[in-house]
């Protein structure tokens, strides 16, 4: 089965082909990081009309590299939400003109159930490598949720940020320390220059596993403003450190405690080389991580997990419309 996944949902235009919901025959990503740059963060209305300018080369380019013609597909998953409106509306307007033009069945997915399933598109090799039930750290640029995932489309949020998420801080931290756009990945290259030397405080919000950010951007900026920071990337090691230790200890804490099999980790943030090392050196438990590019986001992971939808029977009418506060299930 072929699924042609699109994905707008903020500033990366993207389109794939997936067979099987495993193998990705083709996964393109137009980028528009370079544009919301210069406005250090993402800018809605250039979002969508980018998105606009690249959603039919980006389409053409993913049919071309998969070498696939519109016959050869067999369905459409594209992301309704969360996400930035104008920006999500375009993805679902494209994949519903070529579902009415090409006959073919619609299905519309859940960006945050998208990332988790980028550990089926992996190297792991075949989806019986993933065994249920299995906890999953989605950290991305506006979520970091804790999900018990007991089965396919199968969804318990365990816990959630109380304010900031986990993308977000990195993002908010490197405006703090003027390391510039997006912060996780210019955080994590400072970082490499730095020792974890400054004193940061972690919210560990005992008895839940609930997370919070925005204590640990605060005392950062403080130190900033009264000069106690050293250099850059000893700030920017110390504040990555302190992310890190609050997602691995309670993600390996509510895996323990569900007793699960297997830990995946997801969203852009997984991509974080340090959150990859210290969550797989301190967890009894399998840990599974997709390879960075399919971490941030792209449309291989909206095909896979649409793979399943329709494998479920949930397939969606033209009527289908972008939600931007969509929950997980
Ligand atoms: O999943 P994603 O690509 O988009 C959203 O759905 O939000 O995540 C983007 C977020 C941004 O906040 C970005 O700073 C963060 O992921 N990020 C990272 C790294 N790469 C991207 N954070 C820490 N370390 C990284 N290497
Ligand atoms: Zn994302």
């Amino acid at each position: 089965m072929k699924i042609l996944g699109i994905e707008t949902s903020c500033d990366e235009t993207a389109a794939a082909v997936v067979e099987d919901g495993i193998r990705i025959l083709s996964n393109q990503i137009a980028s528009q990081v370079e544009i919301h740059a210069r406005y250090g963060g993402i800018v809605p209305e250039v979002a969508s009309r980018q998105h606009i300018l690249a959603i039919i080369p980006i389409l053409q380019q993913a049919m071309a590299e998969a070498k696939v013609a519109w016959s050869d597909l067999d369905g459409i998953a594209v992301t309704t939400g969360p996400g930035l409106a104008g920006s999500l509306l375009i993805g679902v307007n494209a994949a519903k003109a070529i579902a009415l033009a090409h006959g073919l069945p619609i299905t519309g997915v859940n960006h945050l159930e998208g990332h988790i399933y980028a550990n089926w598109l992996v190297e792991h090799g075949s989806d019986s490598a993933l065994v249920f039930p299995l906890v999953c750290l989605i950290v991305s640029g506006g979520h970091s949720d804790l999900v018990l995932m007991k089965g396919h489309g199968d969804y318990v949020v365990l816990g959630r940020t109380r304010d900031d998420a986990a993308g977000e801080a990195f993002d908010k931290a490197a405006r703090i320390l003027g390391l510039g756009y997006p912060g996780g990945p210019a955080i994590e290259q400072a970082a490499r220059a730095g020792t974890t030397s400054i004193q940061l405080p972690r919210a560990w919000l005992k008895g839940t596993s609930d997370f919070s950010f925005s204590g640990v951007k605060t005392a950062l900026l403080r130190l900033v403003e009264e000069g106690k920071v050293s250099t850059k990337a000893d700030a920017a090691a110390s504040f990555q450190e302190a992310v890190v230790d609050v997602l691995v200890t309670k993600t390996v804490a509510v895996a323990k405690e569900h007793g699960v099999k297997q830990i995946l980790l997801a969203g852009g943030v997984a991509s974080n080389k340090l959150l990859r090392q210290w969550l797989i050196k301190n967890s009894p438990i399998q840990v599974l991580v997709p390879e960075p590019v399919l971490c941030t986001d792209n449309a291989a992971m909206i095909a896979a997990c649409g793979y399943y939808r329709f494998q479920a029977g949930k397939t969606d009418g033209l009527d289908l419309d972008v939600v931007p506060s969509l929950k997980m299930a």
